[in-house]
This record gives C-alpha cells, sequence and structure tokens, in this order.
C-alpha cells in the first residue's frame, strides 16, 4: 500500500527478539541491557503477519538480536512459507547457528540470507563480537550458501577493522556473494566508535581492484558495485552519506510487539497490546494501514547526534 508520500510499502522486517548470543562492541553493551523481550506467541505473530500481508506486504525480513534463538523458529518460517501472497521471506543474522540450523533452513521456504561479518581475521572478529568464533560463522555460510542466496553484512569502524576491507572484498570474490559496506548509524552505543566513509572504502578496494562498475539501481537500501572479471560484489547501505529514504519501502515490527514505521523515529505503535484486548482483525488491520500511510518521509540521522530514546539499542529495533 502507499504511504502519505506515495512510497509503496510492502516490506515488513519482524524482530523476532532482543536477545543475541553475541555483543558487539557498536551494538549492544557489555551487559546490562534489558532482559529478553519476546513478542505475542508464534499463532499470534503469524495472526498480525496475515493482517500485514493483507495490507500489502509482500517480503519479510526476519531479524533479531538474533532470528535463530526463536523458540520454534523452523517451524515458524514454515508457517510463515505458506501464508498466501506473501512472495519473499528472508533472514538476517549472525550466522553463528547457521550451521547446525542449515539443512532444516535449506527446506524451510527461506528464501534467503544476510550475515553479518566485520572481519574475517579471527581475533579481530572476537575483539568485536566480544569473544564469537568467526570459523562457525563461515562454516555456517558453507552449509548454506548452494542452496539459498546469502550476501554479508559489515560494519567498518575506525581502528577497529579497517584493515578488513580487503579480505571481507576477497570473501565475496572467492565466494561470489555480495558483500555491503554498512554505513556506522548513530545509535546510543556508537557514541565512542567513528565509522569509515564510503568514499574511503572505495577507495582502499580500488587500490587493489581498480575501477568499480556501478550496477544499476534497484532501490534497496544498498547500491552496488562489481569488478571488471564479474565475480564478487559490494555494496554500500550508506543511510546518511547516500539517503534512501524517498525510495523506503519498509516497515518494522519490533520484539515487545510494537510497530516502529522508520527505524530513526520515536513513533511506535502497540500492536501486541491490541492482540491482548482482544481487538477485532479488521480494527488492528485499520490501525496497521493508518500506521503505514503516516511513515515519516525520512530519517533526521545526524553524525553526532545518538539515537537515545524508548528503544536504544540497534538489536531492539531489529535493523
Ligand atoms: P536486503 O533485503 O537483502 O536488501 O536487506 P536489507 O538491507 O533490507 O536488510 P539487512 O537486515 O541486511 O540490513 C542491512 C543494514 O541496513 C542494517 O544495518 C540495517 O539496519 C539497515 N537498514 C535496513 N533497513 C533500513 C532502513 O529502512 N533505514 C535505514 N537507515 N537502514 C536500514
Ligand atoms: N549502524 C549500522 N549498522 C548497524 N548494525 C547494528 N548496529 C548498527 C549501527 N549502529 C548492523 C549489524 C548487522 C545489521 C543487521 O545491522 O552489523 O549487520
Ligand atoms: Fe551484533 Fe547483530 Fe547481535 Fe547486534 S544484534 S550484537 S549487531 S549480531
Amino acid at each position: 500500500m502507499l504511504d502519505k508520500w506515495g512510497r509503496s510499502i510492502d516490506y515488513l522486517r519482524v524482530s523476532l527478539t532482543n536477545k543475541c548470543n553475541m555483543r558487539c562492541l557498536y551494538c549492544r553493551p557489555a551487559s546490562g541491557d534489558k532482559t529478553v523481550l519476546q513478542t505475542a506467541k508464534p499463532e499470534e505473530l503469524l495472526y498480525l503477519l496475515s493482517i500485514f500481508i493483507e495490507a500489502g506486504i509482500k517480503k519479510i525480513r526476519l531479524t533479531g538480536g538474533e532470528p535463530l534463538l526463536f523458540p520454534g523458529i523452523i517451524d515458524f518460517i514454515k508457517h510463515i512459507a505458506i501464508l498466501p501472497k506473501l512472495e519473499k521471506i528472508a533472514m538476517t543474522t549472525n550466522g553463528i547457528l547457521l550451521q547446525q540450523y542449515s539443512e532444516s533452513l535449506i527446506k524451510s521456504g527461506l528464501g534467503s540470507i544476510n550475515v553479518s561479518i566485520d572481519a574475517l581475521t579471527p581475533s579481530v572478529f572476537a575483539a568485536i563480537t566480544r569473544g564469537a568464533d568467526i570459523n562457525k560463522v563461515i562454516a555456517g555460510i558453507n552449509s548454506v550458501c548452494k542452496y539459498i542466496p546469502v550476501k554479508v553484512n559489515s560494519v567498518i569502524i575506525k581502528g577497529l577493522n579497517e584493515q578488513e576491507i580487503i579480505p571481507l572484498v576477497d570473501f565475496s570474490r572467492e565466494y561470489n556473494i555480495a558483500v555491503r559496506f554498512i554505513e556506522l548509524m548513530p545509535f546510543s552505543q556508537t557514541k565512542t566508535y567513528e565509522g569509515i566513509s564510503e568514499a574511503q572504502i572505495k577507495a582502499v578496494i580500488s587500490s587493489k581492484y581498480g575501477k568499480l562498475y556501478a550496477e544499476k539501481d534497484d532501490a534497496s537500501t544498498a547500491h552496488y558495485y562489481s569488478f571488471a572479471d564479474k565475480r564478487g560484489k559490494v555494496g554500500f547501505i550508506s543511510a546518511m552519506s547516500h539517503k534512501f529514504c524517498s525510495s523506503c519501502n519498509r516497515i518494522r515490527l519490533m520484539a515487545d510487539g510494537s510497530l516502529r514505521p522508520c527505524l530513526y523515529s520515536d513513533a511506535e505503535y502497540n500492536l501486541k497490546d491490541m492482540l491482548e484486548k482482544n481487538y477485532p482483525r479488521e480494527k488492528i488491520a485499520a490501525a496497521v494501514k493508518e500506521i503505514i500511510y503516516e511513515k515519516p518521509a525520512q530519517h533526521a540521522m545526524q553524525k553526532k547526534i545518538f539515537f537515545n530514546v524508548k528503544h536504544k539499542f540497534m538489536s531492539e529495533i531489529g535493523g
């Protein structure tokens, strides 16, 4: 359906839990963040999803926290996969449990997987994630990438992982999958970090690989470049320096059951509460349509002003 700015909103990101088996430095504090939020039960969530699909949602991405920690995740995906009129189900995961779930994920109906990897050097990866093992993530990618399309997401931070840019691009070329460099967005945990700009990352890549060839834009968050030999691909998700709000097609249901029409805006609407109050389906559907219609035109991110409102952590909003 169209929002009041004329954008077609057909992509729902669903953060299934704020629980995560990593604690990336720029995403979560070392300790003391809120206890685990659990949305409605799977059957209630499926009911909500059917309302979203009726309102025009065609793609659902499961996020978190870590979505593979959601109890009964495989059955849940299978149920989503059979919802009429839904065209795509995707997942964004940190990949630690990917190998463990690979066989059942491949059979579940999941259409694509984005895996977050900020470093390939084991010690750097462990430092950023506060202790996780990159080899598990690579094993996870190996176990699914022949069957399900995979992309890699990386956030590059000054003094932390700049030296990982080339290894990540080499990885993209070796596996022939896209690696997307995400501009660091100013959330509360990022205060002490400085991102590396898209231009700087491109310069590093070109110093080894020469000219980057811009690909046609498909109105996603990322814009892509390929190499002369067409192996691998790099993308850039630069929410501030290359703002993509004018073509935004998404809304997000968060781990506490509220609907947030923009990643970086305060407005939230509690759908779980409506379910608990036994609102009739039409009333919830009307609320969803109105929330979509009223989606803000754009985010208000600024480099040195940090998001610090009701939901402070990216792991709660789901990216
Ligand atoms: P594709 O559907 O494969 O294009 O993935 P995606 O980019 O929609 O999702 P993913 O979960 O892989 O997110 C990659 C990065 O994009 C994360 O850092 C997200 O926080 C960010 N992102 C996703 N949607 C939005 C958005 O609407 N606005 C902004 N500013 N960032 C977003
Ligand atoms: N800025 C940009 N990307 C972020 N992510 C988490 N926090 C931030 C931030 N502040 C990324 C993760 C993961 C994706 C879902 O969101 O690295 O790849
Ligand atoms: Fe890291 Fe994602 Fe977990 Fe945040 S939610 S700690 S970015 S793996």
